[in-house]
């Protein structure tokens, strides 16, 4: 058992911190008020420092508002994110603590920002660079069961690494891979997953297009075909075309990647290319919703403004995405989702037939989650959609044969 204190009790900060109370004592502190059963939220970062021998530090690295990637972003100027909370944090380490400590960044960083940013911030004491794979809706889950630790120091072999490994140890469920290296190792395998999923989403949703448009096409049967090319191609995970590589963190690193592929002048920019193909899959999509709308004199309803179901954060979100063309286009445009966070244009239920999008499809989602049953998942209407809407299902999931509505594939153009 050690004495572990998180500093940043935010989104991913609560639950890791709460995870690993399971198994040690946890102290936490945050500048906003924050509340747990299990984690002793002290009442300065002095004292949640000094009760703790590991120091997990998971405040937030912003980024500029507009660039989530929830609206066009791929024509802004490529930037950084923001550091001076994690600076801040820092510098409070080190004027408050009475002894060595072993601090872990778990905020996630462009590769060279540790040593360039931070190290000069710390006198006496370890900093490992932490950061974890873990998707919103599902923090507690993913943190013990990843697929990989990572794990990053100074010239990557500090021994404090083998017992930050053992408290993991301690809290797993599965048997993942340690992956140790240095400060750049860690970042750069952290942004580039990120990325990859960000590329994977992007090659699936091309396919899409080019579904729509070539005609006589399924995507699902090319893509499961490519996700089942186990020898050369990898996991059949984000594998389904459907709605845009979204969230708090996946746009917004692309974006970022940008300013790091101009600052090292490597004379390309994939990230642009990725970012910039997402967007024009989004206006694709809209355009698709524009023109069933005009041809049946409807408004187009999306179905889940959040990134994803059942979370509220609409940051980064696809859905916000396509309707930001349908709008340009000058269609009508409402979202509905009861637990969105930025509740602008939410409907609570629709009058008349409409245009909807399925944005939202639970099994997509969280089907690899092991806990969840099929029934957990099964999909559901927000509200009552009026009798003769046209669904267009971005997931090719519902049954094409309701007599209520009239149900679209989108990405699938054989003929009926
Ligand atoms: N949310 C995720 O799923 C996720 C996943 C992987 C990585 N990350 C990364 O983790 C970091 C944190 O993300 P988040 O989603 O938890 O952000 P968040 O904004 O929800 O949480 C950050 C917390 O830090 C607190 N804070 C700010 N300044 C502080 C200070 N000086 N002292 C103490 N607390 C302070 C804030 O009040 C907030 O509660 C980011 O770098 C993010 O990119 C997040």
């Amino acid at each position: 058992m050690k004495n572990i204190g998180f500093v940043g009790l935010g989104k991913l900060g609560m639950d890791a911190a709460e995870v690993f109370a399971t198994k040690n004592k946890v102290y936490g502190y945050d500048i906003y008020p924050r509340a747990s059963d299990t984690v002793k939220v002290c009442d300065s970062v002095e004292e949640c420092i000094n009760k703790s021998d590991w120091i997990f530090i998971a405040v937030e690295t912003p980024h500029s508002k507009e660039y989530d990637g929830s609206v066009p972003s791929a024509h802004l100027q490529p930037k950084d994110f923001n550091y001076e909370v994690v600076k801040s944090v820092l510098k409070e380490i080190n004027q408050y603590a009475t002894a060595d400590k072993n601090i872990v960044l778990i905020s996630t960083v462009l590769p060279g920002t540790t040593r360039r940013e931070f190290d000069n911030l710390l006198d006496k004491h370890t900093l490992i660079y932490n950061p974890y794979l873990i998707a919103m809706g599902t923090v507690k889950w993913d943190m013990v069961n990843p697929e990989m630790l990572i794990i990053g120091s100074k010239d990557g072999n500090d021994s404090r690494v083998n017992e930050l490994i053992n408290m993991y140890q301690d809290i797993m469920e599965n048997n993942p891979r340690y992956e140790c290296g240095t400060w750049e190792e860690a970042e750069a395998i952290k942004i580039f997953y990120n990325t990859y999923i960000s590329a994977k989403v992007g090659i699936v949703n091309m396919i899409q297009d080019f579904a729509m448009k070539i005609g006589n096409m399924n995507v699902d049967v090319v893509t499961d075909a490519l996700a089942n090319a186990t020898i050369r191609l990898q996991s059949p995970k984000y594998m389904t075309a459907g709605m845009g590589d979204a969230g708090a963190c996946h746009p917004r690193d692309n974006i970022a990647l940008r300013w790091l592929a101009e600052n090292y002048d490597v004379g390309y920019d994939m990230f642009s290319t990725i970012m910039g193909a997402r967007e024009s899959q989004a206006k694709n999509m809209a355009d698709f919703l524009v023109y069933q709308a005009q041809e049946n004199n409807m408004s187009v309803v999306i179905h889940g403004k959040a990134y994803k179901p059942d979370i509220e954060y609409c940051i980064g979100s696809y859905s916000t995405l396509v309707g930001h063309y349908v709008k340009e286009a000058g269609i009508d445009v409402k979202y509905l989702d009861p637990l969105a966070d930025d509740t602008t244009d939410c409907i609570g239920s629709i009058d008349e037939p409409s245009v909807v999008l399925m944005a939202h499809n639970r099994k997509i989602t969280y089907g690899y989650v092991t806990e969840h049953s099929d029934s957990d998942l099964s999909d559901i209407f927000y509200t009552d959609i009026p009798h003769n809407s046209i669904i267009v299902d971005p997931w090719r999931k519902m049954d094409k044969h309701s007599k209520d509505y009239k149900v679209i594939h989108y990405g699938n153009s054989r003929p009926e």
